[in-house]
């Protein structure tokens, strides 16, 4: 038996992106971003509504990091999300997580999150629901050794990134591997 549940947005599984910025003091910034993802291969998406002092910082400096929220970090990373840089200056610092200037763009990197992305801004649009779109492009990755497989690739299961459980409001780790992309479904060709 199905049942309808109205218009409820449950796309899961939902990240839990760390959008890092400097504000015009040159002070980091760090905020929680649930709406947004990767839309290219070198890009990635944000939805932003135009009230964070994020925003202020993207239109300054056309620059951006995007971490990953892990399970080791679950505390600072809701903080980033529930208070603002416009009450509490050193959110980074109040978290006692540090930063240094990233190399390639106008934007910190948080030292204490294994994975980092470089982006500079490439596109600023208001949507219809009167939201800012963010669109950045990828120009460097930034890992910690420590999430690399013996290839050198990402490991998830070292990496423990977690995910946004809009349903219940859980940040939940991402879980086991159960397939294999671009291969499995060839058993029904
Ligand atoms: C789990 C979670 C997800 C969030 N996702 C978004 C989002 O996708 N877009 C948005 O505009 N705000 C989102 N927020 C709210 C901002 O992170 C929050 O307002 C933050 O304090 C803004 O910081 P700033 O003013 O220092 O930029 C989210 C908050 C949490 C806790």
């Amino acid at each position: 038996m199905k049942k309808n549940l109205g218009a409820v947005g449950v796309v899961t599984p939902l990240p839990v992106l760390i959008i890092a910025t400097y504000d015009e003091n040159g002070v980091a910034d760090a905020m929680n971003v649930a709406w947004g993802g990767q839309c290219g291969p070198k890009h990635v998406a944000l939805n932003l509504s135009p009230v964070h002092k994020t925003n202020d910082n993207l239109k300054l400096r056309k620059a951006f990091t995007v971490s990953f929220a892990t399970a080791d970090d679950v505390v600072e990373s809701d903080y980033f999300g529930i208070v603002s840089a416009k009450k509490e200056r050193d959110k980074i610092g109040k978290a006692q997580m540090h930063v240094r200037r990233a190399e390639h763009v106008d934007a910190p990197i948080i030292e204490e999150y294994p994975l980092t992305l470089e982006c500079k801004m490439v596109e600023l649009a208001t949507t219809f629901l009167g939201e800012e779109r963010v669109v950045g492009e990828i120009v460097n990755v930034v890992a910690d050794e420590n999430i690399l497989n013996a290839d050198g690739k990402i490991d998830l299961s070292k990496w423990k990134p977690i995910m946004f459980d809009s349903a219940q409001n859980y940040y939940r780790v991402v879980g086991d591997v159960v397939g294999n992309a671009f291969k499995d479904g060839s058993k029904l060709k």
